[in-house]
């Protein structure tokens, strides 16, 4: 029984010994009501004090970005290759209202994307977002919060940023399955985890399960480490830009390069990601 619950309860009591045993059950309901529009018009207090102290820790965030420079060399290496975004998705961000390593990632693309003067709001989704945190995104922030666990797999028919902060790679995977084709690959650029350092370690016989389409796209894909020079060395470790650059390989000449007659799937015990069926089990549990 919450506190309020308690205190409403009480109330009951009252009423009924004082009104000589006559059960009220509508002024029981009154204050009852009344009780929770306090503890509602409190809820709603605390969330408006946690977003505005969040909105000052993001703004701090983002000056304290925008005169490192760990930023200044990220931008010299991402401008050139964003030229063209119309889109921007991020994925895997976590929780920014509580964890710092989050909200400077949050914090990163917004100062990227007003710096490199992409124009789009930033799309978002992570099944861990809180109500106020997408309440944040998008009322506070003006961002857009995708409501589908699509697991990575987000085709795109224009030149799209994804950003995924130390997101499982099989998310990373399934993207690359869902835009394995000459005419869909080029409009995918990727700020995550390094490509190389995902090859590098495990043995390719585990990669072909987890992780087969990284593994090719090795070859199709040029990476850009970002320099990890920031003052925090765990927000931007591991990052690197990939974008398709395969100019040497005349696009859809050779079906074997652009198999992708496989889908993606992965045992349970091996799932890095948060699947849609494991969404669906915690909401009906
Ligand atoms: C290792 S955490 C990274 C969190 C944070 N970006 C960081 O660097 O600390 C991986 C994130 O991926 C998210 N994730 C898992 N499944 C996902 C899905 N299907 N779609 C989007 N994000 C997902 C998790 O909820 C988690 O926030």
């Amino acid at each position: 029984m919450s506190e309020v619950d308690a205190v409403a309860n009480e109330l009951d009591f009252k009423l009924v010994v004082t009104r000589k045993g006559k059960h009220r059950p509508r002024q029981r309901n009154k204050a009852h009501t009344f009780l929770h529009q306090l503890e509602d018009k409190e809820r709603v207090d605390r969330t408006e004090f946690c977003q505005k102290a969040v909105l000052t820790q993001l703004q701090q965030a983002e000056a304290d970005l925008l005169q490192s420079e760990f930023l200044r060399e990220c931008l010299e290496k991402l401008e050139p290759v964003l030229v063209g975004v119309q889109d921007i998705i991020c994925l895997g961000l976590g929780n920014f209202l509580d964890c710092t390593i989050a909200r400077y990632q949050l914090a990163f693309i917004r100062c990227v994307r007003n710096k490199a003067n992409l124009t789009a709001k930033g799309q978002f989704f992570d099944p861990v977002f809180t109500p106020s945190e997408v309440d944040t995104l998008q009322h506070a922030l003006g961002e857009t919060v995708l409501q589908e666990n699509l697991e990575g797999k987000y085709s795109v028919e224009r030149k799209t940023l994804f950003f995924l902060p130390h997101c499982p790679k099989q998310i990373v995977n399934n993207l690359l399955w869902k835009n394995w084709c000459p005419h869909r690959l080029p409009n995918v650029v990727l700020l995550c985890n390094s490509f190389s350092t995902v090859v590098n370690n495990a043995p390719d016989r585990l990669l072909r399960i987890n992780a087969g389409y990284i593994l090719r796209a090795v070859d199709l894909f040029q990476e850009v480490p970002l320099r990890n020079s920031f003052r925090f060395g765990d927000i931007f470790n591991d990052t690197s830009l990939h974008y398709f650059a395969n100019n040497d390989r005349p696009a859809g000449d050779n079906a074997a390069v652009w198999d992708c007659a496989v889908e993606p799937s992965y045992a349970e015990d091996d799932l890095e990601l948060i699947s849609k069926e494991k969404v669906a089990k915690l909401a009906f549990a």
